[in-house]
């Protein structure tokens, strides 16, 4: 089956001696604008396309603020903050997960929880963190408490898997009912709907990134969206080293974070948003050919969970086990077609396998199972 696999993505991508997994297209006006930048001399953190990116992600998301950062990592830190994330609280998240999430709970001296995904969607199942709470936690005071630990469990971040939405309006009236505050990780997911509302805008607060290898890229950065203009406010201060507004003056009233992104990095993102329309329609006919490829064959082609519209970010399929996986990824590897497995389970990393965490049933299930394939804009 590798073979014909090879010869579907060679004419997919024509020409290409290798084949990446996701590869960023600048074909609007990143030179443009970036050479405006240039020229205006704002470069750094202060400039026009900070602003206009930060309005247009907002009216994307239809989120009422958007706070611009350095990456998706340095969103989900002040994300934490701001939901109040002390020393020794717990923050629960996924063990199928990107680590970033997990270095953020870190950041703020707090510990991670695992709690299983769901098959059929990739991301924190809300069967699991019903069963996990009610297990294992008691509610004082308007807090969830840890029964083992006797630590407040004060953040959960779901996250929505290579752009496929988890179920999150059902763990949204999970964490409520817990007095849970609720952190989406849409770092992969921008321009993926839940139920037509757009992924990230479910919690008080939701993370995207705009790392090179998402749907665009900004090279390096990422962004916080939030309904909330309390928190959007104390956001951009956290993020801007807590400065406080003078004509000529340095006064900082917190310890605040280097977090904002630049302007030149604005200026190249600014241009791919002007495309993002485009790509989604791209990758998801790309999806469409995929699945109809894997139809004939005996691998699962991973499709976008019910009452949802995915940006296909990344296409997954599910192998029959960790035998077939291996054979694939090295058959494809070894032929210049980049194809990768998911993530390691966090539980399984050496700085996290302390961590409380459920059966994990279905991480582990996928963990063997899922290999990323190549993903690129095709035009
Ligand atoms: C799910 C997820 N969360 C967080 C991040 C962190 O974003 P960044 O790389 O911009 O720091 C990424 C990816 O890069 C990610 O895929």
């Amino acid at each position: 089956m590798s073979d014909e696999f090879i010869a579907f993505i060679r004419k997919i991508y024509k020409k290409k001696k290798k084949i990446f997994l996701h590869e960023p297209k600048f074909i609007g006006n990143e030179k443009k604008y970036l050479s405006q930048c240039i020229d205006s001399s704002f470069v750094s953190s202060v400039g026009k396309f900070v602003n206009k990116f930060e309005k247009k992600i907002a009216k994307f998301t239809n989120s009422k603020f958007a706070i611009a950062t350095v990456n998706g990592t340095s969103a989900l830190h002040v994300s934490l903050l701001l939901a109040g994330v002390k020393q020794d609280d717990e923050v629960i998240t996924q063990s199928l997960n990107f680590v970033a999430s997990c270095n953020a709970i870190s950041y703020c001296n707090a510990k991670p929880i695992f709690v299983d995904v769901d098959r059929d969607t990739m991301g924190l199942s809300p069967y699991a963190l019903k069963s996990f709470l009610v297990k294992n936690t008691f509610i004082k005071n308007k807090r969830c408490i840890n029964a083992k630990t006797k630590k407040i469990i004060r953040a959960c971040i779901p996250m929505h898997s290579y752009g496929h939405p988890c179920r999150i309006d059902e763990i949204k009236k999970i964490l409520k009912k817990h007095y849970i505050f609720l952190i989406e990780d849409a770092a992969e997911s921008l321009g993926s709907f839940y139920k037509k509302k757009h992924t990230g805008t479910f919690g008080k607060l939701g993370v995207i990134s705009f790392n090179g290898n998402k749907i665009v890229t900004s090279g390096g950065g990422g962004c916080i969206i939030t309904n909330n203009k309390d928190l959007a406010k104390k956001a951009k201060h956290l993020t801007t080293t807590a400065k406080l507004h003078h004509k000529w003056d340095f006064k900082h009233d917190i310890v605040g974070y280097n977090y904002r992104m630049p302007n030149l990095n604005a200026a190249l993102l600014v241009a791919q948003l002007e495309k993002i329309n485009g790509f989604i329609i791209n990758k998801r006919k790309l999806a469409n050919k995929y699945e109809l490829f894997f139809r004939k064959t005996n691998y699962n082609f991973f499709k976008e969970p019910k009452n949802c519209k995915s940006n296909y970010w990344l296409n997954s399929i599910i192998l029959k086990n960790k035998i077939e996986r291996d054979k694939f990824l090295n058959k494809t590897n070894s032929n210049n077609i980049m194809t990768r497995p998911i993530w390691k389970l966090m539980n399984e990393l050496p700085m996290f396998k302390e961590a409380q965490h459920d059966n994990l049933k279905n991480s582990r299930w996928l963990e063997e199972r899922v290999v990323n394939i190549p993903s690129s804009v095709t035009l």
